[in-house]
């Protein structure tokens, strides 16, 4: 855009005055050097962007994902990360010319400047959330304190500053508050409303991102929560269910989604400088689930990988409670990886959309998409 504003300038001025056009070359170059650092990407939230921070700790196979076959299909060997694949958030460091951005916590890992990934597989805003197997959001921004703590180091105070402000954070996050309950049979539900929980949770979002907007951090991104009640390893914990999504954990993420968005531009109008995208993942994979065959797969309600009704018994790689698990021949041809996570080919279409937002859901994104983040410098 500015390119061709200056160009119809310096047109304008030859035609007129015969002017050198110096000023204006100048003024670009110099804007262009400026741009000249890369963009960093951090990552926070759950095992939808998780690149294998829980293989570094303390928890249980339930949280983890570091045996096969998960990661067979692209890395060839399990990375932690819940698919069989990559992730949304590695496409999208790969459509910003990143690296893929490592977990936080890979030993050696000590160079931030592309970013880092402090996602963590079963985590939720809550800290009670699965509390002692995962990293918690809390623990998360604490651990994106200390990259910010280097960036003041490595860079200086002002540069650390504008590339701070430059870098964008994603997150997905939530999930797993509202699932745990379900699994683990807590009776927080007797104890809260369902909208008093849902404005804790939010509430702890919230105050993440203003911490990280107060040391500097103004671009970024989220993803809604799917229609959890049709994960197929959800359609299963009711046998009386039949099958059919469990409505009431549904009814959660859709009234979560709701406030988030709300919350959201409120942010946006109350921060100086914020920007955010915001993914319509519910609207985009309800559709993949409902006409699979529209999007490229075979299978949009079944797992590729687990056992019984769904494949949604969570035994992918036998490694957990319950030992026996198939595997589908061919995971492109499924919506849903596991109990509750997608093949790198959903997750794919989806990184696309979330990237450059085109199609259907550009109405539920917020004011830009992935890429106008990126590129806004
Ligand atoms: C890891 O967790 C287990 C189970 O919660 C616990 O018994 C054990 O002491 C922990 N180990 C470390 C090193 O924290
Ligand atoms: C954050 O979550 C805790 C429970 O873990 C809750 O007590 C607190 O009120 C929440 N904070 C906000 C700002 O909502
Ligand atoms: C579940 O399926 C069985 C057998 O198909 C049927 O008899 C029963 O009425 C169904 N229950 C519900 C709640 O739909």
């Amino acid at each position: 855009m500015a390119r061709t504003s200056c160009v119809s300038l310096v047109f304008f001025l030859h035609v007129v005055l015969v002017f050198p056009a110096s000023t204006c070359l100048g003024l670009s170059k110099s804007k262009h050097s400026k741009k000249h650092h890369e963009v960093a990407f951090f990552i926070f939230g759950d095992s939808y962007l998780d690149a294998g921070n829980n293989n570094y700790i303390n928890t249980s196979t339930l949280d983890q994902a570091n045996f096969r076959p998960y990661g067979e299909s692209y890395f060839k060997f399990p990375t932690g990360r819940f698919s069989d694949g990559r992730l949304m958030s590695d496409f999208i460091a790969q459509y910003a010319h990143l690296p893929l951005i490592p977990p936080f916590l890979q030993p050696g890992f000590r160079h931030y400047s592309s970013g880092a990934n402090f996602a963590s597989s079963g985590a939720g805003a809550l800290v009670e959330t699965f509390q002692g197997s995962v990293i918690d959001l809390k623990t998360q921004l604490r651990n994106y304190k200390k990259v910010e703590t280097w960036f003041r180091h490595k860079f200086g105070d002002d540069e650390a500053k504008m590339r701070l402000s430059t870098a964008v954070y994603l997150f997905s996050i939530g999930t797993n508050d509202y699932m745990s309950p379900f699994f683990i049979n807590s009776p927080i539900f007797k104890f809260h409303s369902h909208s008093q929980y849902i404005r804790m949770v939010i509430g702890n979002l919230t105050t993440t991102i203003q911490e990280i907007y107060a040391g500097g951090g103004r671009k970024f991104g989220f993803i809604n929560l799917p229609t959890l009640g049709c994960f197929p390893g959800l359609r299963i914990i009711k046998a009386e269910n039949n099958g059919s999504c469990l409505e009431e954990v549904s009814s959660l993420a859709k009234l979560h989604n709701q406030a988030l968005s709300k919350v959201l531009k409120k942010l946006g109008n109350q921060l100086k400088g914020f920007k955010y995208s915001l993914y319509d993942l519910n609207y985009n994979l309800r559709q993949r689930t409902i006409h699979p065959s529209k999007y490229g797969f075979k299978e949009g309600k079944s797992a590729c990988c687990g056992t019984g009704q769904f494949r949604g018994v969570f035994s992918c790689g036998g490694k957990r409670i319950v030992k026996e698990f198939e595997l589908c021949g061919n995971p492109n041809e499924y919506v849903y990886w596991d109990s509750f996570h997608l093949t790198e080919k959903a997750y794919k279409q989806l990184a696309r959309q979330m990237w450059s937002g085109e199609v259907v859901s550009s109405k539920a994104m917020g004011l830009y998409n992935l890429k106008d983040l990126f590129r806004d410098l």
